[in-house]
């Protein structure tokens, strides 16, 4: 099965044991490949997702304040070029501070959908924002954004559909994921449809890889707290003190790589499965890349969107795109 398979797969098991099942396949596919990955959207389990919240304030990672600050000093703009009445579908939901700078700009904007492949999340982040925008309808879209999505039919109502994909979450996507996200926003938002799109830009590594491994040791909980949920969900003895948080800059990618390395030989029991390491052998557990403006823009014409206006900070270290 590919990716997108299990995905739709899982979304067709909604909140029932099927993630439990897929995640367990996951990882037991990953880890048996002649070079050890693991898919980085496990990461966010409860701990995971505090984790990342405390990484998003860290003084070595500048994406999230650098994108914020970006999307302040452009959202005049950006609204106008949206006009007024859209519905505003925001794809990997949860990034409440942009959410809320782009919705209080917008003119009277109708409907907001975030989209998530969790139910109970979505839920939450619906009701946070509902109690402030009494005016917007909340129409929380329960999904995977990489597959088909259920949009409801009254947000055609609206004067256009505006999509909102921040955090350079599309860094963390394989080129085949971003060609299948950029055709499906396509579908989703319509001839008209508008996306606003947070990037990360190519730069020095000194201050790249500091902003993946921070002093303060945030991110390599993070990276391990996926190790922490493999024990406890899939009966595995990984020891965490033998394996050890890197970041690495792979020019010729273009991108942050995430590894867990294993500081001895080892074996790891998993699900009844026996998993040897040598010493200094990896898990290869994220991507994260980072784009040139031209080139971001030209993985989304092959897809059918043009370039709006782009908007970037003094330093050119993040870009906000808006494509149409
Ligand atoms: N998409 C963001 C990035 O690549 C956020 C992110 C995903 C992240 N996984 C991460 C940040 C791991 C730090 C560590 O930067």
């Amino acid at each position: 099965m590919t990716i997108m398979e299990k995905l739709d797969a899982k979304l067709g098991n909604a909140v029932s044991a099927g993630a439990d099942e897929i995640f367990a396949s996951d990882v037991l596919e990953g880890l048996s490949k002649a070079r050890k990955e693991l898919p980085c959207r496990w990461f966010y389990d409860t701990r995971g997702s505090e984790l990342f919240e405390e990484i998003t304030s860290l003084p070595e990672y500048y994406p999230t304040r650098t994108e914020a600050q970006i999307l302040t000093d452009s959202v005049a703009e950006l609204s106008r070029l949206a006009g007024p009445r859209v519905a505003m579908i925001e794809y990997g939901a949860g990034a409440a501070v942009k959410t809320r700078i782009l919705l209080d700009a917008l003119e009277t904007p109708l409907y907001y959908a975030p989209v998530d492949i969790s139910d109970a999340f979505l839920r939450g982040v619906a009701e946070g924002l509902a109690e402030d925008y009494p005016d917007i309808a909340m129409r929380p879209i329960v999904g995977n954004f990489l597959s088909d999505l259920d949009i409801p039919v009254e947000l055609q109502t609206a004067q256009r559909r505006l999509g909102f994909f921040p955090g350079s979450t599309i860094g963390n996507l394989s080129d085949a994921e971003i060609t299948a996200f950029f055709t499906r926003a396509r579908q989703q938002l319509g001839e008209d449809g508008m996306l606003v799109i947070g990037a990360d830009l190519r730069k020095s590594p000194e201050i790249l890889v500091p902003a993946y491994d921070d002093a303060a040791g945030v991110t390599a909980a993070f990276n391990k707290n996926l190790l922490v949920r493999i024990n406890r969900e899939l009966a595995a003895d990984f020891d965490l003190e033998r394996f050890q948080h890197k970041a690495v800059w792979n020019d010729v990618d273009s991108r942050i790589e995430m590894h867990l390395v294993s500081e001895v030989a080892q074996s790891v029991t998993l699900l009844g499965r026996r998993f040897d390491f040598v010493q200094g052998e990896s898990i290869h557990t994220e991507n994260s890349r980072k784009f040139t403006v031209p080139g971001l823009q030209a993985l989304a014409q092959d897809c059918g969107w043009r370039a709006l206006s782009v908007w970037e900070d003094p330093q050119k270290l993040f870009s906000l795109q808006m494509l149409g």
